[in-house]
């Protein structure tokens, strides 16, 4: 039996995960004055532990919590430790851009190994450099696509999934397999944090509703700059779905002033429109690490 555990960044999803986890416990936390992070489990811990996590908000002190945790649960005699990270920060830099740039993907992935992680599962993590391996650590990134399609199965066929850019391609086919739809994408420039371009859109969405698929909405801007691609080339009504809402500073206000019809996101990370429960996909797989 694996014994689950919460962390800072997992304690919204503490209702659902008790439904699929009845003996879930809670880490103790708090910061000194300084700043600095105390962390306790006031329990017993067994054999198998998992814990869970998202890195949203504050990713620096998530990820120094989590690494905590791992060490602590290790000299506190766990012999096999698996976490269910449903947000793991530090993945969009996945390969040095420029000369001297720290590649945190992998050196995220490689603290979490090396302090003692065995089993990480995460969704729609930004591995598009490709699937990273470190030995010693399982590594299953779960694409939430298809587990979208609830949300927008009464579109009629006048409909399309659109990736907003070309990594975002697959999870635009993957919904529209389920939904029986066209899908295409949309040729993205990144030029700065906040800054992109959109050049073209790989289909034609003129006169139909369009649903854009990303694996995360950021600053938005994303988001934003497809929806006015689309318009601009007559797309309907516009339908929104991302595994991960950030949402950061006022990028709710931009996306819902330019009338989208529909906002889903997963719970990875709290906000308004996270209504995607991760936690029924976090039991199967568990489930499945448990019979391996
Ligand atoms: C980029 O590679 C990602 O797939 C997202 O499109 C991007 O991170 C979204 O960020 P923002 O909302 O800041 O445009």
């Amino acid at each position: 039996m694996v014994q689950p555990i919460v962390l800072s960044g997992a304690l919204h999803l503490m209702n659902s995960i008790q439904k699929y986890f009845p003996n879930t416990k809670v880490a103790e936390y708090r910061y000194f004055p300084d700043n600095e992070l105390y962390l306790r489990f006031p329990f017993k811990i067994e054999d198998h532990v998992l814990i869970f996590q998202s890195m949203y908000g504050e990713p620096d002190k998530r990820l120094i919590e989590t690494l905590f945790a791992i060490h602590t649960l290790k000299d506190l005699g766990a012999k096999d430790i698996s976490a269910a990270i449903t947000y793991l920060a530090y993945t969009r830099q996945d390969r040095r851009y420029k000369e001297g740039e720290a590649v945190s993907q992998l050196i995220t992935l490689k603290m979490l190994r090396d302090a003692g992680l065995h089993r990480l599962l995460t969704f729609d993590a930004h591995f598009h450099a490709g699937m990273p391996s470190f030995e010693g650590l399982e590594i299953r990134n779960m694409k939430l696509a298809p587990r979208f399609k609830d949300f927008f199965k009464d579109l009629n066929d006048l409909s399309v999934v659109i990736g907003p850019d070309d990594d975002a391609l697959e999870l635009a086919k993957l919904l529209s397999i389920e939904l029986g739809l066209e899908h295409g994408f949309i040729e993205k420039k990144r030029l700065g944090d906040k800054d992109v371009e959109m050049r073209s859109c790989s289909i034609d969405v003129a006169g139909k509703n369009v649903i854009i698929i990303d694996d995360m909405i950021s600053t938005g801007t994303t988001i934003v700059e497809a929806i006015k691609l689309l318009k601009s080339i007559g797309a309907k009504d516009i339908y929104i779905a991302a595994t991960h809402g950030l949402f950061v500073s006022n990028s709710i206000e931009k996306i819902t002033l330019l009338g989208v019809k529909k906002i889903v996101t997963s719970n990875s990370i709290p906000n308004p429109y996270a209504f995607l429960d991760l936690l029924p996909s976090i039991h199967e797989q568990v489930s499945k690490w448990s019979e391996q």
